[in-house]
């Protein structure tokens, strides 16, 4: 019995392979490659000394994935296939809801084909949305998302619950990431974005390796301790770590239930910088420009309930989300292309 990961070349994707092997399970990873590399699938092997069975293939695409299902005894599934850049988002909002929307329906549908009943969902803080006070609970009322990127996972989480519903032999777990960083720790995953990128730890590296120039700081007037915007950064190899446990309390249950995973300390954005300068033993040049339309002063999790009932907690401290970062930027400038032929 395997179980799937859709998305599983992806930057969680591949550090969740890497766990879920671990733990024991066999994998199989369904990804089109569209924002991701195929090296990544020889490397989670390295790693793990068990390389994954791989499929090049859509979530969107019914007969790609029917394919997987069919030549396989699958006995759950993790979903990550989807668009996350969330400037591009509101640019390109139907792009967002077709490629979002799509997979999560036809995943659904062809898990029920195969009799499939556990489902774990790659879902964000994001859905929080931009009303509640923080710490985000559970129990919070979601919605009100600030981009097409949030509402789509707000609206996966809405499908996949309301499936749950309908079918009380499927199981469905809904994981909420607060803002994952760092790499696995022997440097060869770790995120490679393959469009430019906004988000701050890629950024940081980036700026401290010379390849970009300074950083900027979003924001220097916040009514936050420093000035600077505060979030709940969290390892990813803790993440990956959560996936393991959600997929054995989604074991022999029924319904959906959402998990906020985040460590539940707020970092400034000045206060990753200097862990990363400490951590990595180099300067990151910055300097503080204007705020960013849409980003919100500060929030971070209460992650009570996933150690309560997954019994998760995230163990690795911010100087080794760091230090993986760097070391993950540092073995591969160039991500997964490093010495790949020019193809001009
Ligand atoms: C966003 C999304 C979240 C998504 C995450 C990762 C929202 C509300 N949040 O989070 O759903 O999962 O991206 O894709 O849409 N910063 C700088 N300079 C930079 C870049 C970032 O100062 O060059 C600051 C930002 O102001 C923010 C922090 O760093 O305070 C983190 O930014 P980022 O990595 O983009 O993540 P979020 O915006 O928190």
């Amino acid at each position: 019995m395997s179980i799937l990961l859709t998305g599983g070349a992806g930057y969680i994707g591949s550090h969740t392979a890497v766990a879920m092997t671990e733990a024991g399970y066999d994998i199989i990873i369904a990804d089109s490659l569209q924002n991701s590399h195929p090296a990544v699938i020889d490397r989670i092997g390295e790693i793990t000394g068990r390389k994954p069975l791989f499929y090049k293939a859509d979530a969107g695409d019914a007969e790609a994935l029917r394919r997987v299902f069919e030549e396989n005894e699958i006995e759950g599934a993790v979903h990550f296939a989807g668009l996350k850049a969330v400037g591009e988002s509101l640019r390109r909002p139907l792009k967002y809801y077709r490629g979002n929307l799509n997979p999560a329906l036809t995943l659904l549908e062809i898990m029920r084909e195969y009799d499939v009943k556990k489902l774990v969902f790659s879902s964000s803080a994001t859905v929080y949305g931009e009303e509640n006070p923080y710490p985000y609970t559970e129990t919070m009322k979601t919605g009100s998302c600030a981009s097409p990127y949030g509402w789509t996972k707000f609206m996966i989480e809405q499908i996949f619950s309301d499936a749950a519903k309908a079918d009380d032999s499927l199981s469905v777990v809904l994981l909420r990431y607060f803002n994952v960083i760092g790499a696995h720790p022997g440097g060869l995953i770790g995120e490679d974005p393959q469009e430019i990128t906004y988000n701050l730890m890629p950024l940081i590296s980036r700026a401290a390796a010379g390849r970009t120039g300074k950083l900027t700081v979003f924001g220097g007037d916040y009514d936050t301790p420093d000035g600077t915007c505060r979030r709940d950064y969290l390892h990813v190899m803790d993440l990956a770590e959560g996936h393991v446990k959600a997929l054995r309390y989604a074991d022999g249950r029924s319904g959906a239930e959402a998990f906020n995973l985040g460590t539940g300390e707020p970092y400034s954005v000045l206060e990753i910088i200097a862990a990363f300068e400490k951590a990595a033993g180099v300067r990151v040049p910055y300097e503080i420009g204007p705020r960013r339309d849409g980003d919100l002063p500060e929030f971070w999790a209460d992650p009570s309930k996933a150690e309560r009932i997954l019994k998760w907690k995230a163990s690795r401290s911010l100087g080794e989300m760091c230090r993986d970062s760097w070391n993950w930027q540092r073995k591969n400038p160039d991500g997964y292309r490093g010495g790949e032929e020019d193809p001009e």
